[in-house]
């Protein structure tokens, strides 16, 4: 037999081919088939990335959300070309929140020194702000000197100024919005790029509300264009005031032109049907998903009589290299294309850089934000107020006032999977920069009434003064959320990718592949969006804040207490004593320790996780 290849080698040596030619990060997890449904060409085509939040590398230990930006670059390289070859317009999009939340963009100093230049490499058409551009003044002035010259043209920011440092001037951050002509089929499209009411942000940038901008000369001229379609990309979730009010506004000026909605901030798969030829959609978080709409039947005569019949079709795809080699109908070799390889690298070399594979801890088990109940043995928040805040909100000097910890939900970005806790981990389960502060001898029958407030006051909380509350827990929950729907029992998928991208017809029982728990999205064109079939998650619940009752008596309740909270969550903690009957102010709150609430939690774990994974 020597020399000679047995079959089983044969398929080992392919497989060995295929581990060497696939692109997406070094370490990552293998992708795993799943049965899939197509893309929906039509005349015109988008791509729709949103809320990335530096997850630029992918998913390193999810297997399907494994592919990384290259890949998308690659991607989009294929998808571009198909429609050139076949007369039809593609245009990508993308609508904020790109940085934060992930160590490719938070672990090098200063922020984002790798992220601009691997960012751009992708050709998005049309381009906004998120809210996270803009928390932090040096944010907000890499977005300007930045971002916006590397979309040069592609930039819009309705309502959205910067402040320069050095004149102090007020100008657009962007172009307020454009006019311009699809490539293939010379469309005439007015697009705008808006972010939601947002009043978080540092003070060199004004964010203009959503019902003023809407009355700007300049808006409603641009509103009465008669564009062959509007495309209104924004930070905006989907169900969110903001865009039907500019939906409105369109309307009561063009009631036949369709009109795109693209959204972000929500992290959630939606999309939502605003009339006939208003389509809205929501394309996820953390660069786990890419958004796919099609539009058919756009008239170019402005006859009303012959653009009845315009038509909307959406996908979510995975990030998935499977998947893309699916809907591309390439492999493992013939799908990466050079420049796609190029940001592979580039992101592989940043993350080595970084050290961002680097072991804090070895986490014990999984612990989930919502997809088991809190309070529970696998809830992150209850690892959070019954392990780490007990051992960590400890002020040398207090340590025996007895406290109240409490911390906003939304201050945790992502789960914790069982396994290496990593630096890049950090950034990935709390990005944020918020430390604690406190209140020192709040009366506790004042001070005990407070996570209840914070948690149920929606209208007892709605003051002028702050912010709505629900920005306190995480932002999968600003719009309510339908529960998860069971994939469809009839198989209204046809084809079955190989793990080298080959196509096996569907029937064949011994083929079909243990579904792979994921996104089954339910929108208002119904429950067949996701691109790979998934069995359904579960999704909980979460309140808009956790406390941990920290060095209590045994036998009876303290008479006051020190109250200990996440500085984020000042304006709402100070309005909820007020409800309490606690008189106090801002200039009453002083810094309980050094430190954020992520350096703290990283040591808890360096101390606690010491175990070998
Ligand atoms: C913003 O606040 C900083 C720090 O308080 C201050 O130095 C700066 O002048 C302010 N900038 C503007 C544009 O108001
Ligand atoms: C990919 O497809 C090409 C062209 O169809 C083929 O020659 C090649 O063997 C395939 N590669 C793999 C790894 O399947
Ligand atoms: C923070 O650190 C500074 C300098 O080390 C120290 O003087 C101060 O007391 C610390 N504050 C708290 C709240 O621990």
């Amino acid at each position: 037999m020597e020399g000679k290849m047995t079959p089983f080698k044969a398929l080992f040596a392919a497989a060995t081919l295929i581990n060497l030619a696939t692109a997406s990060q070094p370490g990552a997890a293998r992708p795993v088939a799943a049965p899939m449904r197509n893309l929906q060409w039509g005349q015109i085509n988008f791509l729709h990335t949103t809320d990335t939040h530096g997850w630029h590398g992918g998913h390193l230990q999810e297997s399907q959300y494994s592919a990384d930006w290259g890949d998308y670059v690659s991607l989009a390289e294929h998808l571009r070309r198909r429609a050139d070859a076949e007369g039809r317009d593609l245009l990508l999009v993308d609508t904020g929140d790109r940085v934060e939340g992930n160590g490719l963009y938070d672990a090098s100093s200063p922020k984002g020194r790798y992220y601009y230049d691997i960012f751009r490499e992708q050709a998005i058409d049309i381009i906004c702000t998120g809210n996270h551009e803009l928390y932090q003044a040096p944010t907000a002035d890499g977005e300007f000197q930045r971002t916006v010259p590397n979309f040069q043209g592609k930039y819009i920011a309705s309502n959205l100024d910067y402040i320069e440092p050095e004149s102090g001037k007020r100008v657009p951050m962007a172009q307020r919005y454009k006019r311009f002509r699809t490539k293939n089929q010379n469309l005439d499209i007015v697009a705008f790029g808006f972010l939601f009411d947002f009043t978080g942000n540092a003070n060199n940038t004004v964010v203009q509300p959503v019902r003023d901008t809407i009355k700007e000369p300049w808006f409603q001229e641009a509103i009465r264009e008669q564009p062959d379609l509007f495309v209104v990309i924004g930070h905006v979730g989907a169900r969110m005031q903001e865009f039907k009010d500019i939906f409105q506004a369109i309307r009561r000026q063009n009631w036949f032109t369709p009109i795109a909605f693209f959204c972000g901030h929500v992290h959630v798969r939606d999309a939502a049907q605003y009339d006939a030829k208003a389509l809205a959609l929501g394309s996820g978080r953390y660069f786990e998903s890419i958004g796919w709409m099609s539009i058919d039947g756009i008239s170019k005569s402005k006859d009303m009589a012959t653009s009845a019949s315009v038509s909307f079709q959406r996908r979510y795809l995975d990030n998935n290299l499977l998947g893309f080699y699916h809907h591309t109908g390439l492999n493992s070799s013939t799908f990466p294309t050079e420049r796609g390889r190029k940001v592979s690298k580039m992101i592989a070399d940043a993350r080595a850089a970084l050290d961002l594979d680097h072991i804090y801890g070895c986490a014990p088990k999984d612990l989930w934000m919502t997809r088991t109940p809190y309070p529970g043995p696998d809830s992150i928040y209850s690892w959070l107020e019954n392990e780490v805040l007990p051992d960590v909100v400890v002020n040398e000097e207090r340590k025996h006032i007895p406290r109240l910890g409490i911390i906003n939900t939304g201050t945790i970005r992502f789960d914790i999977f069982k396994g290496p806790f990593t630096k890049d981990t950090t950034y990935i389960v709390s990005p944020f920069l918020s430390g604690l502060k406190y209140i020192p001898d709040v009366p506790y029958k004042v001070a005990k009434k407070v996570i209840k407030i914070l948690n149920n006051g929606g209208p007892i909380l709605s003051s002028p003064d702050v912010a709505n509350p629900r920005f306190m827990a995480i932002p999968e929950q600003i719009t309510p959320r339908e529960p998860p729907v069971q994939p469809a029992p009839e198989a209204v998928f046809d084809v079955l990718p190989d793990q080298d991208g080959g196509q096996k017809a569907l029937g064949d029982p011994d083929r079909q592949p243990a579904l792979v728990a994921g996104y089954t999205t339910k929108d208002d064109l119904g429950s067949d969006g996701d691109d790979a079939v998934h069995s359904p998650l579960n999704f909980y619940n979460v309140p808009n804040c956790i406390q941990a009752e920290i060095g209590f008596p045994a036998d009876a309740e303290p008479e006051t207490v020190d109250l200990v909270f996440l500085d984020f969550i000042q304006p709402w903690l100070i309005l909820a004593l007020k409800f309490s009957g606690g008189d106090y102010r801002e200039e009453d709150t002083v810094p309980y320790l050094n430190g954020t609430l992520t350096e703290l939690m990283v040591g808890w774990i360096k101390e606690n996780w010491k175990i070998h994974c």
